[in-house]
Formats: C-alpha cells, structure tokens, sequence
C-alpha cells in the first residue's frame, strides 16, 4: 500500500479488479490503494462466468452501503470485461445474468478505467463484457454503450511478460474479429476503416522476425483497441460462434478456441485462412489438434446449440438462412477437423 494520493479524498472508495497473474508482482505494489478501496483479484485461468461476476460484486461491496465511486481493471480480456460488468452492476443491481443480451443495462455503471495488459481481445474498447452462464449454455455479454470504459491506459510494457502462445493467440483474436467483420453483410464504414488499419498493424507484428519487439507490442496495442472499436459498430461472423461453442462445452480459452476454429475456416474465409496459418508457421506456434475427435452424440449436440445460437453474427456471415449451410452434421464436420 502506497501513501495517501493528495489528489483523492475519501469517498465510497475504488474497486481495483486486478488479473491474479499480478498477484505479488510489483505492478500491484505501485497501485494507490487507499481509504476504502478494495484490491480484488481475478481468477483468470478460466473465462468470466455470471456466477463468478456475482461474487466479484458481492466482494466489490462488502462493507459499504451498496455504493462505489470507481472500478479499476488491470488485466487480460477476462478481468476487463469483469470489471465492466461489476460496474454495471454496482448502479443498476441484480445478478450478471438479468443483463445478458442487448440494451439491458438501463444507467451507466460508476466510472471505470481499463489498463489492458495483453493485446487482441479488444475488451478495452468493446461495448460487451461476455460472461458464461452454464445454466443456460449460454456465452453472451452486457452489449450496451454502458459497458464502455470511460477511460483506458494503454501502455505497451505491460505486455512485456505475456507467454508467447498466449501473445499470438491473443494477438489474433483481433485479427480474426476484423476478417470477420469485413467479411459481414452487415457493414458500417467506421468500422471498415478500423478493421483495415487493424488487419494492416495485425500483418506487420505477425510476420515480424520478433512479434514482441516494443515497437510490435505497442502495434498490436492499438490494433486490439482498433478492433475492439469496430467490433462495437459491427458483427462477427462463422468463427466467434463455433469458437464460443468450444470455450462453452470443452472450457477452451477464448482466443485459443478462436485460432482451433480459423484453422479449418477455408471453405468461409479461404484467403484469411491461408494467411492464418502463414503466421502460424512464421511465429512457430503450435496448434492442438483432435480436441473435438470422439466426443459423445450429447457432447456434439451440445457442441452445435453453443454456436448456433449465436443468430446475429451467423447472419452477418452466411444470410438469414445461415441454419441451411450450417446444418447439425456439417457444424460436427467442423469440430471433427480441430
Ligand atoms: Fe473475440
């Protein structure tokens, strides 16, 4: 704990939503922790789940009178959409779930700051925070303007530690959300114009010698916050659904499910594929395979309703008769080839 910031006065207090990878690190220790504040960790090896937003919640207002002045969020993609949807939280009441879908969140949340220390999910400028809740089967976020940071701090030595598969992964999940994207129906020409210069940042870190140089880091900083902003004015498409069926049913991390999916993407997105695997090969990363081989018939089905229930960027992909082309067996074929 630092001294007192002049600059603060007390008041309800901040919540400080930290990755629990910065647990005992001196990334925490800096932090001005004071009054009433709270320091939570997040648990960050599996993906933000409606029960475990609720606990934070609870966590985030034990003691006080139901109140906070500011959410913190230090982390991946995970701790910042949890820190975006405790802040919804804190204003509007009741359970993570009751805001799942679109334009649920009825006031802004309090004030809240991201720091983004990995690059690629765009949860730093995304207007969603997703959230798994199992008892519906369902991976779907707060998609609302509230759930924008009202600030961010984008610093690219925070990156400098990230494991290089998770920086790759990570990395492209921005890329594949802009291909997504610019391959949509459902198009609108600001976020065009980011996911190109995106795609273009994507490339160019991708293809480089040292994807973790500083000037690569900072690169892939902006492309993520690039991506994230157009993913808010426009949809995915085919990969995020079967990727959101793979994190929901086998527990498959988000940008790692992204990159099973986009290996087997060729008769969708033919060009991006190869280009996929092109930077697969350049930054030697290895991809698991047979993940989805042998599963059970349920397993399967389970497999198929996680992703087509995912209407509106299916749409965007493939027409409102996506169900035709993404028939049951030909979503099994899919996992089979992963
Ligand atoms: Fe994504």
């Amino acid at each position: 704990m630092q001294e007192e910031p002049s600059l603060r006065t007390a008041g309800e207090g901040v919540v400080f939503l930290v990755d629990s990878y910065f647990q005992n690190s001196e990334l925490v220790e800096r932090l001005p922790v004071c009054y009433s504040d709270v320091l939570i960790f997040v648990d960050s090896s599996h993906e933000p789940t409606t029960d475990a937003v609720d606990d934070y919640l609870a966590k985030a207002l034990a003691g006080t009178a139901g109140q906070r002045d500011s959410v913190v969020g230090i982390g991946g993609g995970s701790t910042l959409d949890t820190a975006k949807a405790v802040s919804n939280l804190i204003s509007n009441g009741g359970k993570a779930e009751d805001y799942q879908g679109w334009n649920l969140v009825q006031k802004p949340g309090v004030f809240k700051l991201g720091v983004p220390t990995l690059s690629g999910t765009g949860a730093e400028a995304s207007r969603t925070c997703v959230m798994m809740n199992h008892a519906k089967n369902l991976k779907l976020g707060m998609n609302s303007d509230y759930t924008v940071f009202d600030r961010l701090i984008l610093d690219a030595e925070l990156t400098a530690t990230v494991p290089r598969d998770q920086y790759f992964f990570t990395g492209l999940d921005t890329y594949i959300h802009c291909i997504e994207s610019l391959n949509g129906s459902f198009r609108h020409a600001v976020a065009d114009a980011y996911s190109r210069e995106a795609l273009n940042l994507c490339h160019d870190v991708f293809s480089a010698e040292d994807m973790m140089a500083l000037d690569k880091r900072e690169m892939l900083m902006v492309a993520s916050f690039l991506g994230g902003s157009a993913i808010g004015n426009s949809f995915v498409g085919v990969v995020h659904p079967l990727s959101a069926g793979l994190s929901m049913v086998l527990g498959v991390h988000h940008c790692e499910a992204n990159c099973l999916v986009m290996n087997v993407m060729d008769d969708f997105y033919p060009a991006e594929a190869a280009t996929f695997r092109r930077m697969v090969e350049k930054q030697n990363i290895s991809l698991r395979t047979g993940l989805c081989r042998g599963l059970s018939d349920d397993q399967y089905e389970a497999l198929f309703n996680a992703s087509i229930i995912h209407e509106k960027p299916l749409e965007n992909a493939l027409g409102p008769n996506f169900r035709n082309v993404l028939t049951r067996e030909r979503v099994q074929e899919l996992f089979v080839r992963m």
